[in-house]
């Protein structure tokens, strides 16, 4: 069976981002991990350049995640904008792939899984997507995930229920994206 991996950034149960992930995974029927970031406790990177020598981190506690992530088919973050980036939580996530990074792999991605965003914002418009979508890019290649696309839900301050439109374009995303 196919496995998905969803990294959850939203400290709010049932809120926004709660409920745009849940739509999007009610097209899946493969199994699916969901991690909240909150929940993670991951430590921030502290630049101690160990892994530019070792290739590894000496902090392990995002272990089990990691290894989810390497053996999973798909990848789906999903997220709030908070100043028009990620919340802290998933940003520190982000910075520990550094053992990851390595030139080669942006000249010649190999991807051996799908990456997928979801994102919410209060405000109207694409304030602050394109912080995220070019995090989430880089990420996914030293995921080895290709980027598939990026969902933003906008303007959560004044309406934050999904019209029917946004059901149907949301599910068939999710169609394309879980074949
Ligand atoms: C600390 C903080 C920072 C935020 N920054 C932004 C922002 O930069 N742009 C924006 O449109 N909304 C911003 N918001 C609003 C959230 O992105 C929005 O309410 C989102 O839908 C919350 O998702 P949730 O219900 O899963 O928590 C911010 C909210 C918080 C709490």
């Amino acid at each position: 069976m196919k496995k998905a991996v969803i990294l959850n950034a939203s400290p709010r149960r049932d809120g926004n981002t709660d409920q745009l992930m849940n739509l999007f995974l009610s097209e899946c029927d493969c199994e699916c991990i969901v991690y909240n970031m909150y929940d993670e406790n991951i430590a921030p990177c502290i630049a101690c350049d160990t892994c530019s020598t070792t290739g590894n981190c000496f902090m392990n506690e995002n272990k089990h995640i990691l290894e989810d992530l390497f053996s999973c088919d798909y990848i789906v973050f999903a997220t709030p904008i908070y100043c028009y980036s990620f919340p802290a939580p998933m940003k520190a996530f982000l910075d520990r792939l550094q053992p990851y990074y390595s030139d080669e792999k942006y000249k010649n991605p190999a991807f051996h899984r799908k990456g997928f965003v979801l994102v919410t914002c209060g405000k109207s418009g694409k304030f602050g997507i394109d912080v995220i979508e070019k995090q989430s890019r880089i990420a996914f290649i030293e995921l080895s995930a290709s980027f598939e696309g990026i969902y933003l839900f906008p303007n959560t301050d004044k309406e934050p229920a999904f019209t029917d439109d946004e059901i149907c374009k949301v599910k068939s995303l999710a169609e394309k994206f879980f074949d």
